[in-house]
């Protein structure tokens, strides 16, 4: 079996940048979207956890090891069926959303405390500024996509900042974040593929990928490119 290190395409000595960009590289080839499979992307991002983790070959004879770590909940197969549990789940968290394009054209920082107020009171598109829940099982992209956004994104697997959001109020949990500088993740700045609310209110401003700092992380976004081209 493969080790992580071969999986990723990196030596067992390779740097955190190393490991960062081979899991960017990987993650796209292998991408359901982009021709890969489901298994093939989950095996790329458990490698990556892994030797995040601090795996090393010689502790586990070089094979992946089978205390992997948890997969996180964009490692749920979407074909997959849900736990009994979750189904019986109908609780969720109420996430107000608002849409960073629409800061500009109303002079608006995204710094202003009253930002949720302003935008209440501003008449937006729904597309740009509303309510929605979230269930327990879905990361936040997958949540909004549930109820009918097509918030950005590109890899889906925390390797670009195209999902990137700010959480302004509430909280969300980041289980693969660690393509985020620290400096983003202090400015509560999070990854919408990834995590989802942990908190039962949560207000986050979605589309925050040309924020200094994301921009050098972003992949080519054409999913949301192409539904906003088609509106
Ligand atoms: S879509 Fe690439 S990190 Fe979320």
């Amino acid at each position: 079996m493969d080790s992580p290190f071969e999986i990723l395409g990196v030596e067992p000595d390779a740097d955190d940048a190393e490991v960062d960009r081979a899991y960017r590289r990987r993650v796209i080839e292998v991408h359901p979207d982009q021709g890969g499979s489901a298994a093939e992307f989950n095996r790329v991002r458990t490698a990556y956890e892994q030797i995040k983790a601090g795996y090393s070959p010689e502790s586990t004879n070089g094979e992946v090891a089978a205390n992997a770590p948890e997969s996180t909940r964009v490692a749920e197969d979407a074909d997959s069926e849900p736990e009994a549990d979750e189904e019986e789940e109908e609780e969720g968290s109420r996430v107000e959303y608002l849409n960073y394009e629409v800061l500009d054209d109303h002079g608006w920082d995204l710094g202003d405390e009253d930002l949720f107020e302003k935008a209440a009171e501003a008449d937006l598109a729904h597309e740009d500024f509303g309510v929605f829940l979230a269930h327990p099982n879905e990361t936040l992209l997958e949540a909004a996509e549930n109820r009918g956004f097509a918030w950005p994104y590109a890899c889906r697997g925390g390797a670009c900042a195209n999902c990137a959001v700010a959480v302004v109020e509430g909280e969300m949990d980041t289980p693969g974040d660690h393509i985020l500088p620290s400096t983003m993740l202090d400015q509560d700045i999070r990854l919408s593929c990834m995590g989802g609310p942990v908190s039962d209110d949560i207000k986050v401003i979605f589309n925050v990928k040309h924020l200094p700092g994301l921009d050098e992380l972003r992949l080519p976004p054409y999913p949301f490119e192409q539904a906003h081209m088609n509106d």
